[in-house]
């Protein structure tokens, strides 16, 4: 190396003859985050070396020793012993000048017909659906352990709330598989966003394409892409799949902080309705009792992280120009925390459940409180005698007052307190009044009838697992 070359950049330093300050490298250097990028990186690497050969626009020789090259750049890294140089900002530099030392000249070929734009567009693509097949196992891991929870708490009675106010009795299993129906929903998204990115930007060069014979559908082909992007404009700057993933890790996220909220609800002393096995409770340095769902505290709480996530690369890329701008490498932080935060609580929340206890009693007595038959009291009016639903619900509302004041349930009232409200209701109203009989009779579909969960569990894991 001659002189002027130890102090320019190795990478582009040909027209400068002074290096960058040390700021200057620390703040364009992304190496520091963006080595998890290696495996997909070489990946696209091989594929791009493939088709140059293929092409002959390098030589079979050369094409074939890059390849090779590059599988032990690779198990370098896999193994530990890559030396990362900040100096050579990037992943695509790092491996690029590693492969340079191991098979000299034939290295330099490598870039030839694209870019680090393009370069880091497919790598980050390709990690990103990676990611997506994760979260989607992982959440099916989830849904499995609520199905099957679901399934033995078919008949298992819990107040069911609106307005965090006892509202109907209902099935524990459906409850749970509302959970399952959320996550289904998250899975279908997460698709969604794998099947818009699943186009290969690889070829797009620096912004304008090349006039190299490339063959992009190989590329794209041979990296699993459905095919080439359109536009290299439009490749080199699109992080339309960042933001998309984000916002289906958003949605997730929050489902996963309602799940979480509801565990702390749950296990909270006067609620009493859910225990947390105890390797995922934590205790008190000071209250020797205490049993807390820190994980479930802390779902909830990193859920804002993964918002953050969102917030930050929207408005990363709000303002920029076409196409390519240093701006997008802010992009790789917010991927790679909101992906390990996400899988991260998709392991602790289907370990809570999979370990959870639920005490029936107290989830039934509470249910019996609150006069969450009424609605069961209404209907039966309308049914049995006819009277419109307004006033059934009003005759209900009367009925309600007078336990109320005697400090009984429904059930407890006598018919002669029943009948001062409407002479003609007769003794079988109380055949509803129970909870069972109440859950029991919420067959339509969709319903939280204990035979309609089984049915339900038995439909999702066909949907499902
Ligand atoms: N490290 C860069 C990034 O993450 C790679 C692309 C750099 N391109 C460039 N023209 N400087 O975006």
């Amino acid at each position: 190396m001659s002189e002027q070359d130890t102090k320019t950049s190795a990478i582009w330093g040909g027209r400068f003859s002074e290096g960058p300050s040390a700021i200057m490298e620390e703040i364009n250097a992304s190496i520091g985050f963006d080595a998890r990028l290696f495996a997909v990186d070489i990946q696209a690497s091989i594929a791009h070396a493939k088709m140059l050969g293929a092409k002959g626009i390098i030589s079979d020789a050369d094409a074939n020793s890059i390849i090779e090259g590059l599988g032990k750049v690779e198990a370098e890294i896999v193994s530990g012993n890559f030396k990362f140089s900040r100096a050579l900002e990037d992943i695509h530099m790092n491996v690029e000048h590693r492969l340079s030392e191991i098979i000299g000249v034939a290295a330099g070929r490598l870039h030839t017909a694209r870019s680090r734009n393009d370069q880091v567009a497919t790598d980050l693509k390709l990690w990103v659906r990676d990611a997506l097949d994760g979260i989607d196992g992982a959440i099916m891991g989830l849904q499995k352990v609520l199905i099957e929870l679901a399934a033995e708490h078919a008949e298992t009675v819990l107040p069911g709330f609106t307005h965090l106010q006892s509202a109907q009795p209902i099935s524990l299993g459906h409850y749970l598989l509302a959970y399952v129906e959320m996550l289904g929903r998250d899975r279908s998204r997460a698709a969604d966003c794998r099947a818009r990115l699943n186009e290969c930007p690889l070829g797009s060069a620096a912004l304008a394409g090349t006039s190299f014979p490339i063959d992009r559908e190989m590329t794209a082909a041979e990296l699993g892409f459905d095919g080439p992007t359109a536009n290299s404009l439009d490749s080199v700057s699109d992080r339309d799949f960042v933001m998309e993933y984000l916002s289906v890790l958003s949605i997730t996220a929050v489902h996963l902080s309602r799940m979480a909220e509801e565990i702390v609800i749950w296990t909270s002393e006067p609620f009493g309705f859910m225990r947390l096995s105890d390797d995922f409770s934590t205790g008190s340095s000071i209250m020797p009792q205490k049993r807390n769902p820190d994980a479930a505290e802390l779902i909830r709480g990193k859920s804002g992280r993964i918002f953050g996530a969102l917030i930050g690369m929207l408005s990363v890329m709000k303002g920029l120009p076409l196409a390519y701008g240093k701006d997008m490498q802010e992009d790789k932080e917010p991927v790679f925390d909101a992906t390990d935060t996400i899988e991260l609580s998709l392991a602790a929340m289907t370990g809570m459940f999979a370990g959870a206890t639920f005490n029936n009693k107290r989830m039934k007595d509470v249910a019996a409180k609150g006069f969450t038959t009424a609605t069961d009291l209404a209907d039966w009016l309308v049914k049995e005698l006819n009277l419109p639903f307004r006033d059934a619900h009003h005759a209900t509302g009367s009925l309600v007052k007078i336990a109320e004041e005697k400090g009984v349930g429904l059930e407890d009232l006598s018919i002669d307190d029943m009948q001062s409200i409407n002479p003609d209701i007769n003794k079988s109203v109380f055949d509803v009044l129970g909870l069972e009989n109440s859950t029991k009779s919420r067959t339509s579909f969709g319903g939280t009838a204990p035979e309609n969960v089984l049915e339900q569990c038995k439909a999702a894991k066909k949907k499902y697992l």
